[in-house]
């Protein structure tokens, strides 16, 4: 089965961006581990990232298309923000976990709403960036 990764605004700088919310740990480190778990899972993993709302939405609109099973996103700020993400996954149809590497609920109010969790499957949130992994074993769980 394929399954998308979608990281948004930021998350390119991941490892040297406010390390003490969000880790050490690179984004290219995080796409690569997924990748590697997705193949002992018998799971095709590609990566997405994009600092541009369009780009997300047109990544999302091309998974239908290639037949992918389930979306795994941290759509970064745009979670906050973004009607047309969500409206995105909605069209599409196809299941996502929502996640996010810090705990948004302890952090600023404007963090606490998600345009996303209410058609997500799943929300992770605060597990830092082993959180992926974590989620891409639940997905290759519940796609067996
Ligand atoms: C984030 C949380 C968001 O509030 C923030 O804008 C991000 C990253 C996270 O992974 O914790 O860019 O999604």
């Amino acid at each position: 089965s394929k399954v998308l990764v979608i990281n948004g605004p930021n998350l390119n700088l991941l490892g040297t961006r406010e390390p003490h919310i969000y880790g050490a740990t690179t984004l290219a480190d995080v796409e690569n581990g997924l990748v590697a778990q997705g193949k002992a899972l018998g799971l095709e993993v590609s990566c997405f990232q994009s600092n541009h709302e369009g780009a997300i939405v047109e990544r999302i609109h091309q998974a239908r298309g290639e037949g992918v099973a389930f979306v795994l996103i941290n759509p970064g700020a745009y979670t906050h923000t973004s009607v047309a993400i969500r409206d995105a996954l909605a069209g599409v149809a196809i299941p996502f976990v929502e996640l996010h590497i810090s705990n948004v609920h302890k952090r600023e109010p404007f963090r606490h709403h998600s345009y996303l969790s209410d058609l997500a499957e799943a929300v992770m949130a605060g597990f830092g960036t082993p959180g992926y992994g974590l989620a891409l074993q639940y997905i290759a769980t519940r796609l067996r």
